[in-house]
């Protein structure tokens, strides 16, 4: 009987439970494996936490957000005690490879147990979409359900007041869930971290609406957005100026309160954004990456990390995603859609 490993590392999102019971039901129903079920991430195949699943615990679970398993950031991979530890648990229980559902940093880590000797494979799940190689990970559409609820939403007290209404959403270092849910809820304003915006681009356009009888204005802002004065922050200084809780949205906030006549107000949606149970297409992406998971298993065909490409479900080597982030493309036709309708991206 084979025997794998599964964990879920880095940020929950929705869509990892139908994911685990995805590969879980193929791989033990069809293929009569066994799974080794490792609790919060990398941190609980360091402290050998892991126990035996049964098909009740991946059953009744596919509308559930979050992780069964728990989740977290644990990054064990610099301390040679702890790699060996992992190492060590991995043969202990007697696995013939490690399922490691998560994003870019995980599937990163997860290459670098390949290299190590480990037999891994990937799923890629965040809500950020950013992993390489994929066209889509689960997690990103129901995150996109958020956000986009929250710009429509945002419209109300907007009109209302005739206010500017920012949305900082999530994203990382990409702006995906910012283009998507700017664009679905009509966003007059959109700012994603791979185009720099100009302040006063913004104030122009802002103005320009204030001024017609009943103006206002809702901005969707990614959280690594940066302005061209800005261009200088590295994206760890962004982090930690959002960690003071100088954010991209509440910076921008500041910026246009500068000017008499503006009332900007900021909403910072968060963990929203993870929250939740995951929509239909996050249930139906993440239950094809798991059977294709198990198909994979099965062959043993490691090293690689399941991939949409198109229509199709496939599988790419680890080391083509490992350690990259994928932007979106400036040239992206979703932008200039978006450019056409008169949303403005802070740029000329
Ligand atoms: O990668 C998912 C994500 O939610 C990003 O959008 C965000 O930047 C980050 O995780 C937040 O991480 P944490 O859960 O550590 O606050």
């Amino acid at each position: 009987t084979k025997r794998f490993g599964i964990l879920t590392a880095g940020g929950d999102c929705p869509g990892l439970n139908p994911a685990i019971r995805g590969i879980c039901k193929a791989a033990h129903l069809e293929y009569g494996m066994e799974i080794i079920g490792i609790e919060e991430g990398y941190r609980g195949l360091v402290e050998g936490r892991g126990r035996l699943l049964q098909p009740r615990d991946f059953s009744g679970i596919i509308h559930k957000g979050g992780t069964i398993l728990g989740t977290s950031r644990e990054r064990p991979f610099k301390d040679p005690v702890k790699v060996d530890m992992m190492i060590d648990n991995y043969r202990k229980w007697n696995l013939d490879c490690l399922v490691v559902l998560g994003g870019n940093g995980s599937q990163k880590r997860a290459h670098w147990l390949a290299e190590q000797g480990l037999n891994v494979i990937g799923l890629p799940k965040t809500i950020d979409n950013d992993v390489v190689g994929t066209d889509m990970t689960f997690g990103f559409h129901s995150a996109l359900d958020v956000a986009t609820d929250a710009v429509d939403r945002l419209h109300t007290t907007a009109q209302s007041h005739r206010r500017v209404l920012i949305a900082e959403i999530m994203g990382n270092e990409a702006g995906w869930l910012t283009l998507y849910s700017g664009i679905a809820g009509g966003a007059d304003v959109i700012l994603i971290p791979e185009l720099f915006y100009d302040i006063d681009i913004i104030r122009n356009h802002i103005n320009r609406r204030l001024s017609k009888p009943g103006g206002f204005s809702v901005i969707a802002i990614a959280e690594g957005a940066r302005s061209r004065d800005q261009k200088d922050l590295s994206k760890k200084d962004v982090k930690k100026l959002r960690a003071q809780g100088l954010s991209s949205g509440v910076q921008l906030a500041a910026a246009l309160n500068e000017r008499e006549g503006v009332e900007a107000r900021v909403s910072i949606l968060g963990y929203l954004q993870r929250g939740g149970s995951p929509v239909p297409y996050d249930r139906v992406l993440a239950t094809q990456f798991g059977t294709k998971g198990a198909e994979l298993l099965a062959r043993g065909d490691y090293g690689k990390m399941v991939a949409l490409q198109g229509q199709d479900i496939t599988a790419i080597p680890l080391a083509e995603t490992a350690g990259k982030t994928k932007y979106v493309p400036v040239e992206e036709l979703a932008i200039r859609s978006a450019k056409a309708a008169g949303t403005c991206f802070g740029m000329e």
